[in-house]
């Protein structure tokens, strides 16, 4: 477990956010830590979809990219509006700079900090996710957004452990 500078605390019912690299259980960890605190779960990618009435897949292969991020960078302004919420957010939301200032203004980030190697053996095949390519092309994007990921409020090492040990130890973080 490590802390960063900032070692913030949990703010009176501002949302919660998992960042991290495509595979590294943001869902999963978030929906395990929904259930702990007895907080809502919100998957952005899905708020996103569910708005478009299309698949992430279908828009980054009609609209572009570009488009995608603009439609994230709403989604996470419309966050500030969310008590009580956990919510998973698409691994390269964290990569724009204003996104960071957005999401550290109006709640607390924790980065899941995954080995390529476990989020490769988790997404290899997944047709669902656009960017994935083959490792030297997931290890330099991993490279590229390490940096901006390490801005988090708080970092876990998830290791092999399971979804329910990694939400004690972030909720133990907002607690202490
Ligand atoms: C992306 C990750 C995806 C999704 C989109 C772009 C990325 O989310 O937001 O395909 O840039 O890494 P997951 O991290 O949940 O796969």
């Amino acid at each position: 477990m490590t802390k960063d500078k900032h070692s913030s605390k949990r703010q009176s019912d501002a949302p919660i956010f998992l960042i991290g690299f495509m595979g590294a259980g943001k869902t999963t960890v978030g929906r395990a830590l929904a259930r702990q605190l007895d907080y809502d779960f919100l998957d952005l990618d899905e708020l996103i979809a569910k708005q478009v009435g299309k698949s992430v897949q279908e828009i980054f292969a009609e609209l572009g990219e570009g488009n995608f991020r603009s439609l994230e960078r709403e989604a996470i302004r419309s966050c500030e509006q969310l008590p009580r919420a956990v919510v998973a957010l698409g691994g390269g939301a964290y990569e724009d700079e204003n996104n960071r200032n957005v999401l550290r203004r109006i709640g607390q980030t924790v980065w899941l900090d995954c080995t390529l190697e476990v989020c490769l053996r988790r997404i290899t095949g997944d047709k669902s996710r656009p960017l994935l390519g083959d490792k030297g092309a997931m290890s330099k994007l991993l490279e590229q957004r390490r940096t901006a990921y390490a801005e988090a409020d708080f970092t876990v090492r998830t290791g092999e452990r399971s979804p329910e040990q990694l939400a004690i130890e972030i909720a133990n973080w907002l607690e202490n």
